[in-house]
């Protein structure tokens, strides 16, 4: 069902690889609120081609963009501003990497350079985007900038590895840069830590079925999914959110204030 929540909103969507894509969703989810989008997605990324489809299913312009990189970032600005004629209401940052994870480099083991490029990419891109949209006056007045994380940012998930400090950084930076643009602009910056989730970056993390069927048992209301997700981040860019910003906000089926439940306490005394 849609409400028209965006309707006249304009945003950019970084981060959709496939249809399993928590991006992805959000990006039907945003077109059939009423949002105009742009799509965005690293080179390498974009030569898959997947995107193509929603790019067509949608109507938005899809603009390459490597988020390590400002020159990359001030063209999709620039571009963005061009077709929009003017700024955007909402960012989505749903972005995310560990080469320690995809090595299969266990935490005490780390190698930084890996270390340093999966923070860049999945953490510090963040300050970039917002930084350049500053510079650039890209999102308008009470825009919204949401960034997707998850809770090994605050409690331990060994297999989580480099990715947790990566979340926690992230997490960081919504809230510091959240007090700089509401300040300068009213726009509110917030992360929304989501359940484990079936799509490509989820399922790289070494025991994800385990993990995924803990946290469904772990939560009350079960695990959030991609498409629920979806429908929390549609509410945060529309204008029924306005005053929240700098939050860390749980999207997790309780999971986040749960000790333990029947159901674990039943598996445990098998
Ligand atoms: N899947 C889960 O269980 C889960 C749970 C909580 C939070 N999250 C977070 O949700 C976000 C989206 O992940 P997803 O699960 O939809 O997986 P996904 O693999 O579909 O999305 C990750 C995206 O990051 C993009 N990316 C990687 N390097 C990039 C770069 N240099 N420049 C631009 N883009 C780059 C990828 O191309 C991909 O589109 C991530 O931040 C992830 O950590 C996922």
């Amino acid at each position: 069902m849609a409400y028209n929540l965006l309707k006249g909103k304009k945003g950019i969507i970084f981060g959709a690889l496939n249809e399993q894509s928590i991006a992805w969703k959000v990006a039907q989810r945003a077109v059939q609120e009423g949002a105009e989008i742009i799509l965005s997605n690293a080179p390498i990324a974009l030569r898959m081609g997947e995107l193509n489809k929603l790019g067509e299913e949608c109507n938005a312009p899809i603009i390459g963009a490597d988020v390590t990189s400002n020159d990359d970032l001030v063209n999709l600005f620039t571009k963005s501003q061009e077709h929009f004629g003017g700024g955007v209401d909402f960012v989505l940052h749903s972005i995310g990497m560990s080469i320690n994870v995809r090595k299969g480099l266990p935490y005490p083991e780390n190698n930084y350079d890996f270390t340093h490029k999966g923070l860049d990419i999945s953490a510090l891109s963040l300050h970039r985007v917002l930084q350049t949209a500053m510079k650039m006056d890209a999102i308008n007045e009470w825009g919204s900038v949401l960034a997707l994380t998850y809770i090994a940012a605050q409690r331990v998930f060994p297999d989580y590895n480099d990715m947790a400090d990566n979340k926690a950084y992230l997490e960081s930076i919504a809230r510091s840069f959240g007090y700089y643009y509401g300040k300068k602009k009213h726009v509110r910056i917030n992360t929304i830590s989501q359940s484990p989730t079936r799509t490509t970056a989820g399922s790289g993390v070494k025991g994800f079925d385990g993990f995924i069927s803990y946290a469904e048992k772990m939560s009350p209301l079960g695990n959030a999914s991609a498409d629920q997700c979806a429908d929390y981040c549609v509410s945060m860019f529309s204008d029924l959110t306005k005053m929240v910003t700098m939050q860390n906000l749980f999207h997790d089926g309780g999971f986040s204030f749960t000790g333990v439940t029947q159901e674990v306490i039943e598996q445990m005394e098998k």
